[in-house]
């Protein structure tokens, strides 16, 4: 029940674009062959910022769907769905809320900053607040062991292991715990529960976290416990109440970042993207236009990689012995720009061609993509609505 599941989300900004295919979507790729994934379309959280602009959520929904089934997230291995197709999320959301100190939100980094990089917007919502708390619920409620996002991200994610230690905190503790958890061990056999003990006094005695990890996948492969009992055990290792929600861990996305054509950022808002489906003249023309090392104004003035936005796209697409072409080319003026730029326009094509044959697929048959969606959206509600029973539970909504 606590496997290692990978749960992550990003809100719908239209086309995607190399950066955030090396930023983070190949990431999630690589992952889908190691892990149960879970990947969503945060359309709640578009609106968080673009409530006055309900008009580009639905496309931007589908289009980013279609990216990412491009990319390669291969809906056969990963569990891909709507934010909002989910409900359960807000119901968790709504609960958080009871027990979210207001000062926790103020507080997290990207609140102020947001709020003041978005300055033409009114963000003084009690939805904008709220942010991390809903992306708090979106993670809990699958009980996910690792969130791979990036560093901007960080903070909401130690938000979110704040929130399940709090709530394990207050609805974990019950009536006799020691003696209920003492009870449960008893039900792996007589080997497990020896080897469990074992391993949970390494932990407690000496700090030994490896033992910890053992214990819990000693736990992870038990087909004969309770879901009550196992959150008991999980809880009886490390402390005296039973483990409801799961405290996620980042996973840093070890990405090479690939800034914009012109060397800021890449983001739309930037104008200086390479969209994953932009037409292959379109990449062509984007690229030789790039701009290029000020001091080369003349084919004949030597040139300084560092200070070219190239140069970054060389370190993502070139192989060693190009980027050694490239760098004493541009030193020696021995190249041009555009010499300079072709590999990185050959190795970009190449790596949009598959991308563009996968999405024409789904362009041609909508269907195909909302049945992907509906498959996942169930598959993602299945689990919520086994978590929000132990949490309904937990917080005295039992009765039905
Ligand atoms: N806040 C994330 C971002 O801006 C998007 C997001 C929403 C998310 N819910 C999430 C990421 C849950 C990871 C897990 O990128
Ligand atoms: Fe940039 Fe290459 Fe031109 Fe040097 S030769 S300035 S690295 S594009």
């Amino acid at each position: 029940m606590y496997q290692e599941r990978i749960v992550s989300g990003m809100r719908p900004t239209g086309a995607l674009h190399l950066g955030h295919f090396h930023g983070a979507i190949k990431n999630w790729v690589r992952l889908q062959a190691e892990y149960p994934c879970y990947f969503f379309v945060a359309d709640w959280h578009a609106l968080t910022t673009h409530y006055d602009t309900p008009e580009v959520i639905e496309q931007s929904v589908w289009d980013m769907v279609i990216d990412w089934l491009a990319a390669g997230v291969d809906p056969a291995q990963s569990v891909l769905f709507i934010q909002s197709r989910v409900p359960e999320h807000a119901e968790l959301h709504t609960l958080l809320s009871m027990i979210t100190p207001l000062g926790w939100l103020e507080r997290v980094p990207t609140y102020k900053d947001q709020q003041e990089k978005l300055a033409d917007r009114d963000l003084s919502t009690y939805g904008f607040l709220g942010y991390p708390l809903l992306q708090a619920a979106d993670v809990l409620i699958y009980r996910a062991k690792f969130v791979p996002v990036g560093e901007d991200q960080v903070p909401h994610i130690e938000f979110m292991r704040e929130i399940a230690r709090r709530f394990n905190h207050i609805y974990g503790r019950e009536p006799g715990f020691e003696d209920k958890a003492k009870t449960a061990v008893k039900h792996m056999g007589s080997k497990k529960a020896k080897l469990y003990l074992q391993l949970r006094t390494r932990f407690q005695e000496q700090g030994d976290e490896g033992a910890l990890d053992a214990a819990r996948a000693l736990l992870e492969e038990q087909q004969n416990l309770s879901v009550g009992d196992k959150e008991r055990l999980y809880g009886y290792l490390e402390g005296s109440g039973r483990m409801i929600l799961v405290e996620p861990d980042v996973l840093l996305t070890e990405a090479s970042k690939l800034p914009g054509l012109d060397g800021q950022k890449m983001s739309k808002s930037y104008n200086n993207t390479v969209a994953l489906r932009d037409d292959p003249e379109v990449v062509k023309k984007k690229i030789r236009t790039m701009p290029t090392d000020p001091a080369r104004v003349r084919r004949n003035d030597p040139g300084n990689p560092a200070n070219c936005p190239v140069w970054p796209f060389h370190i993502v697409y070139s192989d060693e012995k190009t980027r050694q072409w490239a760098d004493a080319g541009c030193r020696t003026a021995g190249i041009g720009c555009l010499e300079c730029k072709q590999p990185v326009i050959d190795s970009v094509l190449a790596e949009l061609a598959p991308m563009r044959e996968r999405a024409q697929k789904y362009l041609d048959d909508p269907t195909l993509v909302k049945n992907i969606v509906t498959d996942g959206c169930e598959k993602a509600q299945k689990l919520a609505q086994e978590t929000m029973r132990e949490v309904r539970e937990a917080m005295g909504l039992g009765y039905s």
